[in-house]
């Protein structure tokens, strides 16, 4: 992260980064993803936790977004789908995975910067994906998640971090994105990071 502060000259992508960086941190410190994935059963306990949020904020951000040729190809459930079944979770048990209660996004600039925390996560996800690789010897089956975009990745953050700009001429918008931005993250690491009530 960069030492000095954004101004609004820097760009709409410069202060979210910025605005979102102590939530980036906290989710980080608190995955506690080496230890998680360290074990075949505890990589997969992780994508069943990671498939409920994704079912839930995918569905959120696709209605408000109504964009689904951009939105489309960053939706990662059916990836965390194909690595469960991939990991022995029957389709049953997968649709009976436990979600996050539903959210209502306050429209466009709510649903980018949701999007902009899932989209951000395949940049950390690489090394996630790689280390698990390692460990665990997974090829193009049981890492899709991890695996995102791919060779695509730079130019997938490329074009999404293009389309943030279309909100920067629009303080209220900006802000609205920033907070949801904000808010995404909280509810991530609540979801992610605190053990799960039996179910
Ligand atoms: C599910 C949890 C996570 C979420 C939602 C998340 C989200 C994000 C977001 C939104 C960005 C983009 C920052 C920007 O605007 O440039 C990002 C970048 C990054 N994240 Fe994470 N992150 C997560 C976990 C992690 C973890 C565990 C690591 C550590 C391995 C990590 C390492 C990174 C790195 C190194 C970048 C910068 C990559 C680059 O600039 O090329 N992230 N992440």
């Amino acid at each position: 992260m960069s030492a000095a502060t954004p101004t609004r000259r820097d760009g709409l992508h410069a202060r979210l980064r910025m605005a979102t960086d102590p939530a980036h941190q906290a989710l980080e410190a608190g995955l506690d993803w080496r230890a998680r994935v360290a074990s075949r059963a505890g990589y997969r306990d992780l994508l069943a936790r990671l498939h409920g949020f994704h079912a839930v904020w995918e569905a959120a951000i696709g209605a408000q977004l109504s964009d689904e040729p951009f939105l489309g190809p960053r939706r990662r459930l059916a990836l965390l789908v194909a690595d469960l079944d991939h990991l022995g979770l029957t389709p049953a048990t997968v649709a009976a995975l436990p979600r996050p209660a539903p959210v209502i996004l306050d429209g466009p600039a709510a649903a980018m910067g949701a999007l902009y925390v899932l989209e951000g996560s395949t940049l950390g996800g690489q090394l996630i994906g790689r280390h698990i690789a390692g460990l665990h010897g997974f090829g193009e089956t049981g890492l899709a998640y991890y695996r995102a975009h791919g060779p695509r990745a730079g130019a997938m953050w490329g074009a999404f971090r293009l389309r943030l700009e279309d909100f920067a001429a629009d303080p209220v918008a900006e802000a609205t994105l920033t907070a949801a931005a904000v808010a995404t993250f909280a509810a991530m690491r609540d979801w992610l990071c605190t053990a799960p009530a039996a179910d």
